[in-house]
């Protein structure tokens, strides 16, 4: 695949499903339940994801696509080239606050993560990664992270970490919520990968995502050195559900070890 010419025409189908969303502001949009109340999805993920795999069929026949709102593949392996796609990640806050939500894109090819795209649509901000190529905040080049502590860290996780969990006693939270400078939750894991790679915080961890979720940006992020794995320590899972752990390489484990309980 020539990553050159494909990561031209993505921007271009990015910018184009962007601007549609853009423009579902102006009418009413139909908002429905999945697994729970809290779980939404608008006519506006199902259309945004639909045209997104309309353009792929048409010109990249053969390649395949898992997309959250199910009009793709049914995806079980990680065989020939793979699109990850989340049309809308942060749907509750598009539903809420018409901001802080991204698209979020990841071309995988036997299991490698060639490409990856989050798009912050209403700052109309793109974030990128082409591996061996680099990561790009729009047109700048995202500088590699560069070593931290826990202590100086800024973490973004969601309140679930409250909730009794298997995964964080009490103790371990008010530990890692004393230890860090600080906690943050954007509602969007796209876009807290996005900040991850450009250095705004520190790691992004969360104890349930999807391929979807993690794809796109797990090639920005990895362009800049962060590691991403599941809370076992294993390669981040981009065929099912799992926990997440994405982070500065210098606190990665630090956090698995310290904060997390062991399986
Ligand atoms: C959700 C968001 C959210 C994360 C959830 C995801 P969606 O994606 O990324 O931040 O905590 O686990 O499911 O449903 O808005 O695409
Ligand atoms: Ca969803
Ligand atoms: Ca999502
Ligand atoms: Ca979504």
């Amino acid at each position: 695949m020539d990553l050159h010419e494909m990561d031209r025409y993505i921007k271009s189908i990015i910018k184009e499903a962007g601007h549609r969303i853009r423009n579902s502001f102006l009418s009413d949009i139909s908002i429905e339940s999945k697994s729970d109340a809290d779980d939404l999805v608008t006519n506006i993920d199902k259309e945004i994801e639909q045209f997104f795999i309309s353009r792929i069929n048409r010109d990249f026949p053969g390649h395949r696509i898992y997309g959250e709102e199910g009009f793709g593949d049914d995806i079980q392996d990680h065989k020939g080239i793979i699109w990850l796609l989340d049309p809308i990640d942060g749907t509750m806050n598009f539903v809420h606050q018409k901001r802080n939500f991204a698209i979020s894109l990841g071309v995988y090819e036997e299991g490698i993560g060639k490409l990856g795209y989050i798009y912050d649509v209403v700052n109309d901000d793109l974030y990128h990664g082409v591996l061996g190529g680099g990561a790009y905040y729009n047109d700048e080049r995202l500088s590699k992270l560069k070593d931290t502590v826990i202590g100086e860290s800024i973490i973004a996780m969601n309140a679930t970490w409250a909730v009794p969990n298997s995964y964080f006693d009490h103790k371990g939270t008010l530990q890692l919520i004393q230890d860090v400078r600080g906690i943050r939750s954007y509602g969007s894991a796209a876009l807290e990968l996005a900040y991850l790679a450009s250095g705004r915080v520190d790691a992004y961890l969360s104890m349930r995502l999807s391929p979807w979720d993690i794809a796109g940006g797990m090639v920005i992020a990895g362009e800049v050195g962060a590691i991403a794995t599941n809370f076992n320590g294993a390669p981040a899972n981009l065929l099912e559900q799992d926990t997440f752990l994405a982070a500065n390489p210098s606190i990665h484990s630090q956090i698995l070890e310290k904060y997390i309980l062991p399986k």
